[in-house]
């Protein structure tokens, strides 16, 4: 926005913009210095000695080909809703056929008791193959890929120790554990017929259902309720993988859980208001850099600071107003920023009605303007951020040109999102002015195909045929594979 635009905005408010700015602009230095420390970190999660970021080595062994078959289901567990897919990879190459259903994941879930967990599951699986396959007790069990998105360890594909709870989820007696056989039991018990033959990520899936379709895919990414990525290394750069004697040119994809990037904070810019998200999350400490990009704080960024002006500052925006509703944690998501940055007005009339909708306050014309630059300042912070990440791998793996497969409400929803990524990656690895504004940037990042459904079919079929071919790296249960 130009600063024609905030001419009759008093100067104490004029003040706290350029203070936020300060606060939340990150210069293009910032940025280099940044993914130049993420490049080391990600060395360092593949190291003997490990590092801040996981780098998970995920069993995903290879790309596809494109001429993957079969059917298989899908089940998708990731921040904010719960998916049902059975997906069939046709016999023409790179396409498949898809049917799904979606199921709410109530709010009580994610912070109660492990066992309701597995048990909402199961029915939800449950009450789907009945509807598709009919009476389940004739059925031979179906092979399962498991979109489990959080941070796991996994000695094997069919295997996923929770390292911790992100996004906010909360239950006990589940980190430290496999989630495999939880989820087994819970089946067993509703006689669901199931063989889970992987565990994946959804930034792998993303990979993999990204690069059946396109084959420059290399990278994929959330960035959506949580923020991640995924990418194919070498067995032979995993030195943590050393003692199991993989040949070292063998593919191995890495779910990098990039989220606990600078969880001890050299490099980042954090503010007072992220510090403040932080300590007040389920698990402080955890998730930096996720915690300023994701989907499920940007609405909490934005409210910390409106709450911030109205109680400390001299400017005391919203003045004599109750602002009763917007003390509430969490009560705005990121779609609250989206509509903010998407108001077409001038007067930003939809930016005052949605404040007098939702949070009861009628803000004046120079707030609003506040407002605006504010959304602004958070939204454009996270795609400049992400853009680290992206350039960390691509600069890890020395690759100069590539598609990078991208999914998530942030990516696809929030406005601007894509284009200040894209900026921000050219100002990161210097690439020259574009000729002409419709050529391809030598890395895009592009829409992905949907990882946790098709991904995870394909991932479930990669699986089933090296296991046929006599791969048995990573497999715990190769009863499952036959
Ligand atoms: C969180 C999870 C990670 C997931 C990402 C996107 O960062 O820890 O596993 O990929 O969210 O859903």
């Amino acid at each position: 926005m130009s600063s024609g635009s905030f001419v009759d905005v008093p100067k104490d408010l004029l003040k706290e913009i350029k203070r936020l700015e300060e606060l939340f602009t990150v210069d293009t230095a910032k940025l280099k210095q940044i993914t130049d420390h993420f490049v080391n970190e990600l060395e360092k999660g593949l190291s003997k000695e490990g590092g801040t970021i996981p780098m998970n080595p995920t069993w995903v062994m290879s790309f596809p080909t494109g001429y993957e078959t079969g059917t298989f289901l899908a089940l998708d567990m990731g921040g904010t809703n719960l998916r049902v897919c059975q997906i069939t990879l046709t016999e023409q190459k790179s396409e498949f056929d898809i049917i799904q259903s979606k199921y709410r994941m109530p709010e009580e879930l994610k912070t109660g008791v492990a066992e309701d967990l597995w048990e909402y599951i199961a029915e939800c699986l449950l009450q789907f193959i009945q509807t598709h396959h009919g009476d389940v007790s004739k059925l031979d069990k179906i092979p399962l890929g498991f979109t489990f998105s959080y941070p796991a360890t996994q000695n094997y594909i069919d295997e996923g120790i929770l390292q911790r709870w992100t996004k906010g989820f909360d239950i006990d007696g589940v980190e430290g554990h496999n989630v495999v056989p939880m989820f087994e039991k819970a089946l067993k018990e509703r006689g669901v017929p199931i063989k889970l033959t992987a565990l994946i990520n959804d930034t792998t899936g993303t990979l993999i259902a990204s690069a059946y379709t396109d084959t420059k895919m290399k990278i994929g990414c959330i960035f959506g309720t949580g923020c991640n990525a995924a990418y194919m290394e070498d067995c032979g750069s995993i030195p943590k993988l050393e003692h199991l004697n993989l040949p070292p040119d063998t593919p191995m994809a890495i779910n990098c859980e990039w989220g606990a990037f600078d969880n001890e904070h050299k490099v980042l810019p954090q503010t007072p208001y992220d510090q403040s998200i932080d300590s007040d999350s389920p698990r402080p400490g955890q998730q930096a850099f996720e915690k300023m990009i994701a989907g499920l704080y940007l609405g909490e960024i934005f409210r910390l600071i409106m709450v911030d002006l109205h109680d400390n500052h001299d400017v005391n925006i919203f003045s004599g107003q109750d602002i009763g509703k917007l003390r509430r944690p969490y009560t705005l998501d990121s779609s609250f920023l989206s509509a903010i940055e998407d108001d077409p007005f001038e007067n930003l009339s939809e930016t005052r009605e949605l404040f007098q909708n939702q949070l009861g306050i009628d803000p004046n014309q120079s707030e609003l303007e506040l407002i605006r630059r504010t959304a602004e300042l958070i939204g454009t912070r996270a795609a400049r951020l992400s853009a680290c990440g992206v350039a960390a791998i691509s600069k890890k793996k020395g690759y100069k040109e590539c598609h990078v497969g991208a999914d998530g409400s942030v990516f696809n929803k929030y406005p601007h999102f894509k284009k200040r990524g894209a900026a921000a990656l050219r100002e990161i690895l210097d690439w020259p002015e574009k000729a002409d504004p419709n050529d391809d940037d030598p890395i895009e990042i592009l829409a992905a195909e949907d990882g946790s459904g098709v991904g995870a079919a394909l991932i479930a079929a990669l699986t089933l045929e090296r296991v046929k071919k006599g791969n048995m790296h990573g497999i715990l249960h190769p009863e499952n594979f036959q």
